[in-house]
């Protein structure tokens, strides 16, 4: 797989997101299916998805003991998604875990991707919460590092990092890199953002792309932009 966009289908419904889907006629966009649908939906909508032929980044983060995450990733494993990931704070033995859950019988498996420390988490709270003391930007490049040697695939991070990362782990680790936002769009909650253009400039090897697809008025011309801008 190559660089490709990844429409974040954050829908609350199916109904929501077939009408969303049912848009695409030509080209069918990469999707990520997060909590929010899937907890609604159950894992009907991701075979459904699969089925119209869309590929599927899976973002459900594990976190639980090693045991437990392997057999989540195994029948996860069942839904032949294209992606999926955990937190990397879960340690090595639970990235092998998943890893093994993760492996079929016939040896392929999902990417596996790690999510380092979320960007709703800032120095302050990850020192008051979790008491880790080291400048955030060290705990995300050790994360990613801890991810690499566990055998993983890459990790989520703000475009702004992917070029470290790649630096730090090699360029065949992969950065999947929300916060993308036009260069005449609006940024609404996100912070740190970068257009499809630069993300591409600076590596990124898939960009994740909410609501200025989803709540654009063309989604279709919006998300063919994306690709114009990204991968073309
Ligand atoms: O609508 P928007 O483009 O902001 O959507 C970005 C998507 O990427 C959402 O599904 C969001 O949950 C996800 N995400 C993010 N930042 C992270 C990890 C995931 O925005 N660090």
């Amino acid at each position: 797989m190559g660089k490709d966009v990844i429409v974040a289908c954050d829908f609350a419904s199916a109904e929501q997101t077939f009408a969303f889907l049912d848009k695409f006629t030509g080209r069918k966009p990469f999707v990520k299916i997060g909590m929010e649908l899937f907890y609604a939906e159950g894992p009907a909508i991701v075979k459904q998805i699969k089925a119209r032929g869309h590929k599927i980044f899976l973002d459900l983060k594990l976190h639980d003991i090693p045991n437990t995450v392997k057999k989540a990733m195994s029948v996860l494993s069942n839904l032949d998604v294209d992606i999926t990931n955990l937190h990397a704070a879960g340690t090595t033995a639970m990235m092998q875990g998943a890893l093994e859950g993760l492996t079929r019988a016939d040896g392929s498996r999902p990417l596996l991707i790690a999510v380092t420390q979320l960007t709703s988490t800032d120095q302050e709270a990850m020192e008051r919460d979790i008491l880790i003391r080291e400048p955030i930007d060290q705990v995300v490049m050790h994360y990613a590092k801890t991810a690499k040697n566990a055998g993983l695939d890459g990790i989520v991070c703000s475009p702004l990092e992917a070029g470290k990362v790649h630096d730090t782990c090699g360029k065949d680790f992969l950065t999947i890199t929300p916060g993308v936002r036009f260069a005449d769009g609006d940024v609404g909650d996100q912070k740190r953002v970068m257009t499809p253009a630069q993300a591409k400039l600076i590596g990124s090897d898939y960009i994740v792309v909410g609501r200025p697809i989803t709540a654009a008025a063309d989604p279709v011309a919006a998300y063919e932009r994306c690709v114009a801008e990204f991968v073309d």
